[in-house]
């Protein structure tokens, strides 16, 4: 092909750029992974693509709207909910082994494939996160993490909470996805965090946020101030300072978006526990610790308010947890205003 042609259907520009599919073969040639794990995150990838076009689609194909039903905790299902959660084990199970899964649409483990070998790999997932904004037409997301099958045996009876209950510090990856203006793919395997952008054009992930860092200080805060009376005194003390500072607030309402932020911009993102809700809102499994991993990885830091949120070991599938993550030092203040309130 002649110079001219190249630079007229870009093809070079296109050819060389670096796609999700290069970054995990890379990964599995450098750390010497197994097939079985780069087969799973292609079929998240692949359910990430999918659930992005449902997401684009909604208004058009009227998904938006409530399902009619109410998940496991009780709270509203948006049809999106349910669409993704579908999409999710759906593509897990064509991954060739047989998967465990948690879901937060879920209130058992499931399988993502019936018979077949166990997979070495268990996975939860938050299919939908930010659901409350689905109507609204604000940015939404997924979360996953993945870990390495504890519980014995390679046949029938996949299904074991043990293989669940374990510290986040275990995870084997953990990522998310943001469709937002662009739609985002971004996770770590424990090598630091990467960010890829799908471009819809030839509908493959490149490679846009290599090395993501997030810095040690910032200054913005992310929380729903609307529930700041029943909080602990030192989470109180540390939104006033925050004010008193000169700081500012952004609040979405969706985890992965205010933590998307939160990894690029820096800042401090709380969801801590109050009176009504004793134990925080976000779930541990499938929201607080893969984004704890995220953050550990680019240098960062999550907290229950005095625990790293990455030695919870949790107690149910479902377990909620408070959550406190962002830049390292922002994060080291509050558990420090936390520990003097109850000196
Ligand atoms: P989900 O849509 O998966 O149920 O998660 C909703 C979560 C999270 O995305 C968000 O940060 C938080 O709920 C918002 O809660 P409030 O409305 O209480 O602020
Ligand atoms: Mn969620
Ligand atoms: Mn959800």
């Amino acid at each position: 092909m002649s110079e001219n042609a190249n630079e007229m259907t870009g093809a070079e520009g296109v050819a060389t750029q670096f796609t999700l599919a290069d970054f995990i073969r890379e990964q599995q040639e450098v750390y010497k992974g197994s097939g079985a794990f780069s087969s799973v995150l292609h079929s998240i990838a692949l359910g990430v693509k999918i659930v992005s076009q449902g997401v684009n689609r909604a208004g058009l194909a009227s998904m938006l709207g409530l399902a009619g039903s109410e998940n496991v905790q009780g709270e509203e299902v948006k049809q999106l909910d349910v669409y993704s959660d579908e999409v999710f084990s759906h593509v897990l199970g064509r991954s060739g082994e047989f998967i465990s899964m948690v879901s937060e649409e879920r209130e058992n483990m499931f399988q993502a494939r019936a018979g077949g070998k166990r997979s070495r790999y268990v996975i939860a997932f938050d299919p939908l996160d930010g659901s409350s904004n689905i109507d609204v037409n604000v940015a939404i997301g997924s979360i996953w993490s993945i870990y390495r099958r504890v519980s014995d045996g390679w046949q029938v009876d996949p299904l074991d909470t043990s293989d669940y209950l374990q510290p986040g510090y275990l995870q084997v990856a953990a990522g998310y996805a943001l469709y937002g203006l662009s739609t985002m793919f971004v996770f770590s395997t424990g090598h630091g965090v990467s960010g890829f952008t799908l471009d819809p054009s030839i509908g493959e992930f490149i490679l846009t946020h290599p090395d993501m860092v997030v810095p040690q200080d910032g200054n913005i805060y992310s929380c729903n101030e609307a529930n700041v009376r029943g909080w602990h005194r030192g989470v109180q003390r540390y939104v006033e300072e925050m004010k008193e500072g000169g700081n500012s607030a952004r609040y979405v309402g969706s985890l992965v978006s205010d933590f998307h932020r939160t990894l690029i911009k820096g800042g401090i993102y709380l969801y801590p526990s109050d009176s009504r809700k004793p134990q925080g809102k976000l779930r541990l499994l499938y929201e607080c610790a893969p984004l704890a991993f995220l953050a550990e990885q680019a240098g960062g830091r999550a907290s229950d308010g005095k625990q790293n949120v990455l030695s919870l070991v949790p107690q149910s599938i479902h377990q909620r947890c408070p959550l406190f993550i962002g830049s390292k030092n922002m994060v080291a203040r509050l558990e420090q205003l936390i520990a003097d309130e109850e000196k």
